[in-house]
């Protein structure tokens, strides 16, 4: 490994929604680093500002988001200064997404080797049709789909078999890094495990790094190396994954949703989700923002913000660990 610069170096970072009722804020103060062949995941409950992470990083954010402060560096290249041409030449070539919505992310109209060959062409106009065609081809078996259904369209292809394919769109330009968002959320369970198999294995030969998005912590915890925890646009903790499981010292709130992964008992499957409901993000409250949920809260939770704190095995934003050594990002 000779290049242990981070592919992804976010620093500070905070993203809004501009809405009737205020702004939304929707990522908060965020730094995080990805190096070159890491796998990062990124878990958090619904609406806790992955996604729109995820958009920011790749200059996607659409409408009304916009970054309120902060920096995003992709393999040491500040996106937010390229022109819409040096963007289009990066985006693809270097930086890639999966989307949540990746079901939708194929032209129903158009064939599997369309699809990858447009996507070939257009980021790479030095590229003959001629390589595309044989790329895709490829990139099919690269992702496990018999090369006959290049001329396929996506309603005759599973579910599963959409999903590889859009996985084969992203990896196509062979970029150092991977956004995947939620790639087998909507798929079923045997489906699923096939291609995040499949997701671990081809990252393995392509080398490309990941950030891996989802709200699947045994999934995440299995695919990652380190893992970041997302409660109301905040990192609240960065944490190694082999130490994802309770017992382990984590913030409260992974504690929580450790606790909410469906586990067995003698004779019954026990749920126990985190109670009470995330903040509004228009208005967070003053401290932690985790305090009106936390078992653990003190009068201290409530009127300040926890500095960040390092223990052996994470960084943890909460004043339960105040005895740590205290660091200044993760
Ligand atoms: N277009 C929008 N306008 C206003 N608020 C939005 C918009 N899109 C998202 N939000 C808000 O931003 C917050 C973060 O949303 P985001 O989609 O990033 O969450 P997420 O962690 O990806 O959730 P999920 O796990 O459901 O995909 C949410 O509170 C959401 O309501
Ligand atoms: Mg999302």
């Amino acid at each position: 490994m000779s290049d242990r610069k981070p592919v992804l170096e976010i620093e500070d970072l905070s993203v809004a929604y501009q809405t009737a009722n205020g702004l939304v804020n929707a990522v908060n103060d965020v730094n995080l680093k990805v190096y070159p062949e890491e796998i990062v995941g990124l878990v958090g409950e619904s609406g806790s500002g992955k996604s729109t992470m995820a958009y920011a990083i790749m200059r996607l954010l659409k409408g009304d988001a916009f970054v309120t402060k902060g920096h995003i560096k992709v393999m040491g290249e500040d996106l937010y200064a390229l022109s819409p041409k040096e963007l289009r030449k990066f985006r693809w070539n270097k930086i890639s997404m999966v989307f949540q919505s990746a079901m939708s992310a194929l032209n129903p109209v158009m064939t599997v080797q369309t699809q990858i060959v447009d996507t070939l062409t257009s980021h790479r106009p030095e590229m003959s049709k001629a390589e595309a065609i044989k790329r895709a081809g490829e990139l099919l078996d690269v992702v496990r789909i018999d090369r006959k259904h290049l001329n396929s369209y996506p309603h005759e292809l599973s579910g599963g078999m959409r999903q590889r394919v859009v996985i084969a769109i992203a990896i196509a330009l062979s970029p150092g890094f991977v956004i995947m968002d939620e790639p087998t959320t909507a798929l079923d369970v045997v489906v699923q495990r096939s291609i995040l198999d499949q997701i671990r294995e081809i990252q393995q030969v392509e080398k490309f790094a990941v950030l891996f998005i989802s709200h699947d912590f045994s999934l995440v915890a299995e695919l990652a190396s380190q893992v970041a925890i997302m409660y109301a646009g905040r990192i609240v903790e960065l944490t190694k994954s082999g130490t994802l499981r309770l017992g382990e010292r984590h913030h409260p709130y992974t504690e929580g949703l450790l606790r909410a992964i469906p586990h067995l008992t003698a004779d019954e499957v026990v749920i126990e989700g985190i109670p009470g409901t995330p903040p509004n993000l228009v208005n967070l409250p003053s401290g932690c923002a985790f305090y009106p949920r936390c078992p653990l809260a003190t009068d201290e939770c409530r009127k300040a913000r926890p500095n960040l704190y390092q223990t052996d095995n994470a960084i943890i934003e909460c004043h339960l660990f105040k005895g740590d050594r205290e660091v200044q990002h993760v």
